[in-house]
């Protein structure tokens, strides 16, 4: 019999190529955990012991500067994974990682985990492409960050956001619930007003569309061209 966790973890991009039973074994050798909107899940510099899938709810990877100051690197949602990289190369948490909401997660343990990935190398492959996503979505970010102007920071978080989360249709990608704009600030690597104010001139331009916390790109390719 599948629990809703083996139905769970059969959607969850890394486990997504494996048979059944051994999806029934993962199922086995983790624990759930629940965490409540901004509750801290693991933070910067303490040692790894564990990695993470989102089973519900939202989390932002983060670092903090000395003066308190946040740079958001990512915002993970459903069926995400996080806490690998100190598994695997033995060095301490890379990021602090936060809930944005109510969010619950399954937890591996070090040992467990890379028990699976050599015994599976689909779940060694699967990773490698997500890190390599990852990757291209750093490298983004640090062109944004080092080149562009303030169009084409927030555009490019916003493109983030809709690669992640958003949902296309007739060429127009809706955002159900954008991150509060202090966040947007965070990821843009600029201030909450240049955020607002690079959103309502977005929208005087007809090239979005907002509705409270909803965001429409009216030309999602178009949208792209101009500003990545
Ligand atoms: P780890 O270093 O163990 O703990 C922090 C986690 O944040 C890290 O593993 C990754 O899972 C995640 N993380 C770090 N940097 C990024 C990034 N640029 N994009 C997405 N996730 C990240």
């Amino acid at each position: 019999m599948m629990s809703d966790l083996d139905n769970f973890l059969l959607y969850v991009p890394i486990f997504s190529d494996l048979p059944e039973e051994t999806i029934s074994k993962i199922a086995k050798v983790g624990n759930r955990k629940t965490y409540k909107k901004d509750n801290v899940i693991l933070m910067e510099e303490e040692d790894g012991s564990a990695m993470f899938v989102i089973i519900s709810g939202k989390v932002k990877i983060a670092r903090t500067s000395n003066d308190g100051r946040e740079v958001i690197l990512s915002i993970l949602s459903e069926s995400a994974f996080f806490g690998e990289m100190s598994l695997l190369d033995g060095l301490s948490r890379s990021a602090t990682v936060i809930a944005l909401e109510d969010s619950e997660v399954y937890i591996i343990q070090r040992a467990q985990f890379l028990e699976l990935i050599y015994d599976h190398p689909e779940i060694s492959v699967a990773l490698l492409t997500e890190l390599t996503q990852r990757l291209r979505q750093a490298d983004m970010k640090i062109k944004a960050l080092s080149l562009k102007d303030a169009e084409g920071k927030v555009a490019t978080v916003i493109l983030e956001i809709a690669n992640d989360v958003g949902k296309i249709k007739q060429g127009v990608v809706e955002i159900e619930k954008l991150p509060l704009q202090q966040d947007l600030a965070n990821m843009a690597g600029t201030s909450r007003e240049t955020i607002s104010r690079t959103l309502h001139s977005f929208a005087k331009k007809g090239l979005i569309e907002l509705e409270g916390s909803k965001l429409r790109i009216m030309n999602y390719e178009k949208f792209k061209e101009t500003y990545v």
